[in-house]
């Protein structure tokens, strides 16, 4: 499969494929990227109901969002993180995200991959959405799945960094971290948008300057932004080129704003 990218930076650093990342992944080579960070379908849009704004709206975030059963579900769980695996360094680690809807799967089907388990971080929303019909706990978090490859992997982990981050104590698998800002929806918004900090928090914690990021499920392209602030390489894959030509906004913006990315010339292609 030819994957000419959507976009592609001038040096070749930061790279954005349009189409579907279970077809694309194929044509990655073996043991080629460092971390991947992956924020998966949750198939939860199907006729539920939530809170925007302070009203009751139903769920629906795209089409790409749909159960199609929990067995279907499971089996596609199950091929992407395969794929994710085989192009994993030895060494590498992945990082998914959840909620109750697929996490459950999430992990089971990584187990069954034999990826070694490291940590299950629990995001903290301090300010979450009131549940307006009263009958659940209000939902402030989602689980962040910490893996490497298989068991004989000797993982990144940059302790002394998240040691530093936490004023010079232990960092724990709780945190607390507010929702994307307003400035970092001003280009443009993705209904499951992570905020910046978790993710540069992520990639500060598991990977070097230079590493090669994969994020399989791309959206409005929080990973890569990460990457790019840090001075890491980013490959990522996604469906719809309205969140691709969002990401691309958030990177030239990015270009602007942060000093570690200034200087890098990025040029986009069809
Ligand atoms: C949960 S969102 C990711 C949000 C992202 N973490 C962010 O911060 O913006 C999942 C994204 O994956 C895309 N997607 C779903 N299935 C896909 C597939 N098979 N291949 C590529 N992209 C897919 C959706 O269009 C959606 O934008």
């Amino acid at each position: 499969m030819d994957l000419k990218p959507y976009f592609q930076s001038y040096n070749g650093s930061f790279s954005l494929l349009h189409g579907d990342s279970l077809k694309m992944l194929g044509s990655l080579p073996d043991r080629s990227v460092d971390m991947v960070f992956a924020d998966p379908p949750y198939f939860l849009s199907n006729g539920g109901t939530t809170c925007k704004s302070g009203k009751m709206v139903s769920v629906d975030k795209g089409a790409w969002d749909k159960s199609s059963g929990i067995e279907t579900d499971h089996d596609f769980h199950l091929r992407w993180l395969g794929e994710c695996q085989r192009v994993l360094k030895a060494d590498g680690t992945i990082w998914v995200s959840g909620t109750q809807h697929n996490v459950y799967s999430v992990g089971f089907a990584m187990q069954q991959l034999g990826f070694k388990m490291l940590n299950d971080i629990i995001w903290h929303k301090r300010n979450p959405p009131p549940n307006l019909s009263c009958r659940y706990f209000t939902h402030a978090t989602e689980t962040i799945l910490w893996a490497a490859r298989d068991k004989a992997s000797r993982h990144r982990f940059n302790y002394p960094d998240m040691k530093t981050a936490n004023g010079g104590k232990q960092m724990q698998n709780v945190w607390s971290i507010l929702p994307p800002a307003r400035a970092e929806k001003a280009l443009g918004k993705h209904p499951t948008q992570k905020p910046l900090a978790l993710l540069e928090r992520i990639v500060l914690a598991s990977t070097l300057p230079g590493d090669l990021i994969l994020d399989p499920f791309n959206g409005s392209g929080t990973t890569g932004i990460a990457a790019l602030n840090l001075g890491r390489r980013y490959l990522g894959m996604e469906l719809d080129a309205q969140y691709l030509d969002l990401t691309v906004a958030r990177v030239h913006q990015s270009l602007h704003e942060t000093p570690a990315a200034e200087g890098q010339l990025v040029a986009a292609y069809a």
